[in-house]
């Protein structure tokens, strides 16, 4: 018998400032849990562990907005979140949260063992300060003029309207968005992660794990192609775990009003989390057996834009502390769509959990997104898919084999399991197939496989089915019972190994369906490895068979579709009486026709492309946010449209004089150009 294994697996900690979507789920947790309930099954030695995040300027931001604190909006979402992932059958052995005392005490020792290891560089560098507020201003605090669509509430590090990512000295007009004042620029000190100085051990170590899924080790080889850069692991915010005092003592900084970065803070939450799940087990000391013993398999969950905090960034930290262990693997998916579209917290376009869980139950939609997790690309969700999985698989296929085997049984056999007699060949293929399912199903779980793995586990329920109209027990009832009653009994076998190796994926009616074969609750019917030998007896009980899937009609799946069209438009796009201008105030607007000369993309940017136009006579350079939408060749020569009577500004230190103009639809930009080949300098009106 193989010694058990002992893992911990971790879940990305959602923030704290939004419910739970189906893209959260499909990402990290449904497969993270189906993992966990697979090896609790198989006997292995496994926590879960994961929690709320709940620092971050996003919480600082939304509670200004709902005039509360920070504080008062994370414990809001951290019990709502809680519940509805309990809700759902998501089986965390803790679910922790990062305001906790203990997370406050174990990331300060984090920090403060690595500062005294001298890990960290400080750099003072002049930052953006609310001259009123008398606060450093995170990115997401300032707020001004997108320099690529004239959009006049960009934040400082994304213009929401076209999506350019920008840095706040890009902004036009920049204001605190505290107080509205103008900021300055002041002096600041931070703690700096030199993650570059980690480039190589990072690569000797990720070597070591050529097993690792493509998408994830693509990610983490062009962030080192890149190479690594430094990362500032302090910022200056009042909401977070503080700096602690005597480190900034020691080296000479005010340690008031600096906070560790939220994503210093967040992946130590797995640390902090355990030491309670520990306290909680009255064995404080017990969370040293997961994180610092060389045994335990420790296996991140997440979504892949979280890849470079677990794969480098945690890891760098781990490593320069010294007393944990790394990662065994890292399984990060990619996203769900929702019907062909991106999930959206903002747009509100998403199917929320708890919307989810007022009208269907968990395992449908589990049994769903299991079929569609983005493993290696990304995937998407619609509810005729979800539907027809749930009719045609769920329904058609298990809850008819279920529901027919039982009620023969109770028919013909007074609702006891019959004698097995010999096996015939089509009894001995499927005898073959069940002993056979649990491992091969294991196997693909235990690679991160979980999609194959369930549909292996399905394909046990259709063979069976088939099975059972290929034996027609109808018929041998009456001209061979004794073949019937070995017929039924595999049935029922089958039944069982069902309900043990499709629990990790439909937890409640696993449970439902042992109830309905009375399994007895013993550790070696249930245990995985043994789930695909006979174990039930002739004679044993069984109670009566009850529908477990009742058939979704369309309408209720019309219903779901129509709430995700909601209100045609979000309210900023709406014309309304206040948002009207005069004739007048539209033609101060200098439209032009322009042509492409030149363009450049500009170094270190994504987004931005420096642009060299003509009008009429006049060469022009211009700065935009269409670098990711276009290559080069594709503009050079296009007549396109800018307005050219803006007030010159400088981005990224290249002055842009103009402003081209793009539609954006679904995240798609395109450049306006005219129809006809016009002159440039021909004026729009
Ligand atoms: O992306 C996110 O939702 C982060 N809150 C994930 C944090 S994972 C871990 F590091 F805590
Ligand atoms: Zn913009």
């Amino acid at each position: 018998m193989p010694s058990a294994k002992k893992f911990l697996v971790t879940s990305g900690l959602p923030y704290a400032n939004g419910p739970i979507h189906l893209g959260h789920l499909a990402g990290a947790y449904l497969p993270a849990d189906i993992f966990v309930r697979y090896h609790r099954l198989k006997g292995n030695d496994i926590i879960h562990i994961c929690g709320s995040d709940e620092h971050g300027v996003p919480i600082m931001l939304r509670a200004r907005a709902e005039n509360k604190s920070p504080q008062e909006i994370a414990d809001f979402y951290h019990e709502k979140n809680k519940a509805s992932f309990a809700a759902f059958g998501i089986s965390f052995d803790y679910y922790g949260r990062t305001s906790s005392p203990v997370h406050c005490k174990t990331s300060q020792e984090m920090f403060r063992k690595m500062a005294e290891k001298d890990v960290f560089i400080l750099k003072t560098d002049k930052q953006l300060y609310d001259p009123k507020a008398k606060l450093f201003l995170a990115d997401r605090f300032i707020i001004g003029t997108c320099p690529s669509c004239g959009y006049t509430d960009a934040y400082g590090d994304q213009c929401e309207k076209c999506g350019s990512s920008l840095s706040p000295t890009d902004l036009i007009d920049p204001r605190s968005a505290i107080t509205d004042a103008k900021p300055v620029l002041k002096e600041s000190t931070h703690w700096y992660l030199p993650l570059a100085d980690s480039q190589k051990a990072l690569e000797q170590w990720i070597d070591k794990h050529p097993e690792w899924k493509t998408n994830v080790l693509g990610q983490i080889r062009s962030w080192f192609s890149e190479g690594l850069k430094d990362r500032s692991v302090t910022r200056d915010l009042t909401w977070g775990v503080p700096v602690p005092e005597d480190v900034a003592k020691s080296q000479d900084v005010e340690a008031s009003g600096k906070v560790l970065y939220v994503w210093f803070d967040a992946p130590i939450g797995y640390i902090s989390a355990t030491k309670e799940w520990a306290r909680e087990q009255g064995d404080p000391d017990r969370w040293k057996k997961y994180w610092q013993q060389d045994d335990t398999k420790l296996i991140h969950f997440i979504g892949k834009d979280n890849i470079v905090f677990h794969c480098l960034i945690f890891p760098a930290m781990l490593m320069a502390h010294g007393d944990f262990i790394l990662p065994e693997n890292v399984p990060a998916n990619e996203f769900l769509n929702l019907e062909g579209d991106k999930l959206s917290t903002s747009r509100n376009y998403a199917v929320w959990l708890d919307d989810y869980l007022k009208i269907f139950d968990p395992d449908p939609l589990r049994y769903c997104l299991v079929n569609i997790l983005p493993e290696t690309r990304d995937t998407d969700f619609s509810w005729k898919d979800f539907q027809a999985r749930f009719n045609n698989e769920l329904a058609d296929i298990l809850g008819n084999f279920i529901n027919r085997t039982l009620t023969f049984i109770h028919k013909n056999f007074n609702g006891q399991v019959p004698d097995k007699g010999k096996l015939d060949s089509s009894d001995k293929e499927l005898k073959k197939l069940l002993s056979e399912a649990p491992q091969k199903v294991g196997h693909y779980i235990d690679n991160f496989q979980i999609r194959q793995g369930v549909r292996e586990a399905m394909d046990v329920a259709r063979f069976a089915n088939k099975y059972f109209n290929d034996k027609m027990p109808w018929k041998t009832i009456k001209s061979e019972p004794e073949i019937c009653a070995t017929t039924l009994s595999l049935c029922i076998e089958t039944i069982k190994t069902l309900s043990v190796i499709l629990e990790p994926v439909i937890p409640f009616t696993a449970e439902k369906i042992k109830k309905l074969i009375n399994l007895p609750n013993s550790k070696e019917i249930n245990e995985w490895d043994s789930s695909g030998k006979f174990s039930l007896p002739s004679g044993h009980m069984l109670n009566k068979p009850e529908i477990l899937f009742a058939k979704i009609e369309d309408d209720i799946i019309e219903k779901e579709i129509e709430k995700l069209k909601g209100p045609a438009k979000p309210a900023e796009d709406v014309q309304t009486e206040e948002n009207l201008i005069t004739f007048d105030e539209f033609s101060k607007v200098d439209l032009r026709v322009a042509e492409v000369v030149k363009a450049e993309r500009i170094p270190k940017t994504d987004k931005l492309m420096k642009i060299q136009i003509k009008i009429g006579n006049e060469n022009r350079q211009i700065v935009a946010g269409i670098a990711e939408h276009y290559e080069i060749d594709q503009i050079i020569g296009k007549r396109i449209i800018i307005v050219a009577n803006l007030e010159s500004t400088k981005i990224r230190n290249e002055i842009s004089n103009g402003m081209l103009l793009t539609a954006k639809d679904n995240g798609q930009l395109t450049l306006l150009t005219t129809i006809d080949d016009i002159e440039s300098g021909a004026k729009i009106s």
